[in-house]
C-alpha cells in the first residue's frame, strides 16, 4: 500500500467537534498505514518545525496519543471532547514576510503529501493563500458555530451550539415565568443568524432577531418588540423569551459590545415613550421586568452532539478519500443529506467577495424553511 505524510490543524475559533475530525482522520490514515503529523496552533506549527522548536516526529499522531491508560486503556475517548487537541489560532494573519516563509519552510521539511486544514471562512481564507503559494495539496473542512461557510448545508460545531441556546431558553423559562419576566438571551454567530433562528425556534422564543432581517434596532423593531410583548401580557402569558444575535447592530448601526443589554435599555425606554404618548395599552408594559444572559463561549464548548459527532466523522473520513483519489483543493461539504465536496477555490472566491464587501459570507436566506416555520408560529422576526 503506497504510504502517505498526511498534515491536520485546526484554525480559528474553537467548536464542538473538533477531535471527532483529527479522531476520525487519525484511524482511517492508520488503517492505510499513512502518518499524520497534528499542527500544533494551526499554521504556526509549521513555523515551530521551521525554527526547530520541534522534530517533526513529535507531530505525529496516533490512536496511542489519545487513548486512556491504565485498566481502561485503548478506551478511545476523543470524539467525546469539546475543544481542540491541537490547539488553535485564531488572530494572526501571516502578512508579514517572514512569517510567512518559515510557514512555507516548515510545510516542506515536514514532505507532506497533502494537509488537512479544519477551518472557519477567515482562517480557511488564510492558509489557502498560503496553500496556493506554497503549492500544497489542501483539503478543507467546515467548522464553526456560526454555520456561515458558504457551499456546505452545515458546518461542523453548529447542531451542538443549537442545542445549547435550545437549553439554555428551557432552563431560563421557569425562572422567567415564576417572575413574570422577560428574558433576553444573546447568541453567538457574528454576522449570521443561523444560530439564533434555530436555537430560538427550538427554545420557544417569542421574538428572534437576527442581522439578516434586523440589521440594526430600528425604531420599528422597538416598535415591533413592544407590541409583541404587549400581545404576551394580553394573552395572558406574563413571561417572555427573546433570542438576539450578537451580530444585530445599534441604532446607529454600530456593533455594541452587549446588544442583549443595549436592547433591554432600548425597550424601557422606549415603553417610556409609547406610555407617554399616552397609547393606555402599553401601561401594562410600564413596570415589564427585564433580565439579560449573554450565552457568549458556552455555545463553544459543550461535548458535541451526536449529529456534530457524526458529520465531524463523516468529514475527516472523505477527507482521506479525497486525499486517496489526488482530489486536492478541496471543500468537503454536507448537502442534499449526504457528504460530498466542492471546489476550495469557488468557494474562497465567495468568501473574499463578501469579506471585501463586508457582508456575511453565509446569511440565513429570505427562502430558508426555518423563517417560515417561525413566521408560522407567531414569533416576532423583526422587520422580516
Ligand atoms: O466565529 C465563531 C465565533 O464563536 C463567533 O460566533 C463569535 O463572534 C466569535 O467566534 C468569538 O470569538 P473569540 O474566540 O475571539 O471570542
Amino acid at each position: 500500500m503506497n504510504s502517505k505524510r498526511i498534515g491536520i490543524l485546526t484554525s480559528g475559533g474553537d467548536c464542538p467537534g473538533l477531535n471527532a475530525i483529527i479522531r476520525a482522520v487519525v484511524k482511517a490514515a492508520e488503517l492505510n498505514n499513512w502518518m499524520v503529523y497534528g499542527l500544533p496552533y494551526g499554521t504556526d506549527g509549521f513555523r515551530d518545525i521551521a525554527e526547530k522548536k520541534y522534530a517533526p516526529k513529535e507531530f505525529l499522531l496516533t490512536r496511542k496519543c489519545y487513548e486512556l491508560p491504565g485498566k481502561i486503556r485503548g478506551l478511545d475517548v476523543l470524539q467525546f471532547f469539546s475543544g481542540t487537541i491541537l490547539g488553535s489560532i485564531n488572530k494572526g494573519d501571516p502578512n508579514d514576510p517572514r512569517v510567512k516563509a518559515a510557514i512555507l519552510k516548515g510545510y516542506g521539511m515536514l514532505a507532506l503529501d497533502a494537509l488537512i486544514a479544519i477551518g472557519g471562512d477567515g482562517s480557511l481564507d488564510i492558509i489557502y493563500d498560503l496553500a496556493k503559494e506554497g503549492h500544497w495539496n489542501i483539503i478543507a473542512i467546515p467548522k464553526t458555530i456560526d454555520n456561515d461557510v458558504p457551499l456546505t448545508e452545515f458546518s461542523v460545531g453548529f447542531s451542538t451550539a443549537v442545542e445549547i441556546v435550545t437549553q439554555a431558553l428551557y432552563d431560563l423559562t421557569f425562572t422567567a415565568a415564576s417572575h413574570n419576566r422577560i428574558m433576553i438571551v444573546e447568541v453567538m454567530g457574528r454576522d449570521a443568524g443561523h444560530l439564533a433562528l434555530r436555537g430560538g425556534i427550538a427554545g420557544g422564543a417569542d421574538i428572534i432577531l437576527i442581522p439578516e432581517l434586523t440589521p440594526c434596532l430600528s425604531l420599528d423593531v422597538l416598535d415591533g418588540c413592544c407590541h409583541q410583548l404587549l400581545e404576551l401580557q394580553q394573552s395572558d402569558r406574563h413571561f417572555g423569551l427573546l433570542v438576539i444575535a450578537e451580530g444585530v447592530k445599534n441604532k446607529s448601526n454600530e456593533k455594541e459590545s452587549y446588544i442583549g443589554d443595549y436592547l433591554k435599555r432600548q425597550i424601557k425606554e422606549y415603553i417610556g415613550f409609547l406610555y407617554h404618548e399616552k397609547h393606555k395599552n402599553f401601561a401594562q408594559l410600564k413596570d415589564l421586568d427585564m433580565r439579560v444572559t449573554v450565552l457568549g463561549h458556552l455555545q463553544r464548548s459543550h461535548p458535541p452532539v451526536a449529529w456534530d459527532r457524526l458529520l465531524a466523522t463523516a468529514f475527516g473520513i472523505k477527507a482521506i478519500e479525497l486525499i486517496k483519489e489526488k482530489k486536492y483543493d478541496r471543500l468537503v461539504i454536507w448537502k442534499r443529506g449526504e457528504v460530498s465536496s466542492d471546489s476550495l477555490s469557488e468557494v474562497i472566491d465567495i468568501i473574499k467577495k463578501r469579506h471585501k464587501d463586508k457582508v456575511c459570507t453565509s446569511p440565513v436566506e429570505s427562502d430558508d424553511c426555518m423563517l417560515k416555520t417561525a413566521r408560522s408560529l407567531g414569533i416576532y422576526l423583526g422587520n422580516g
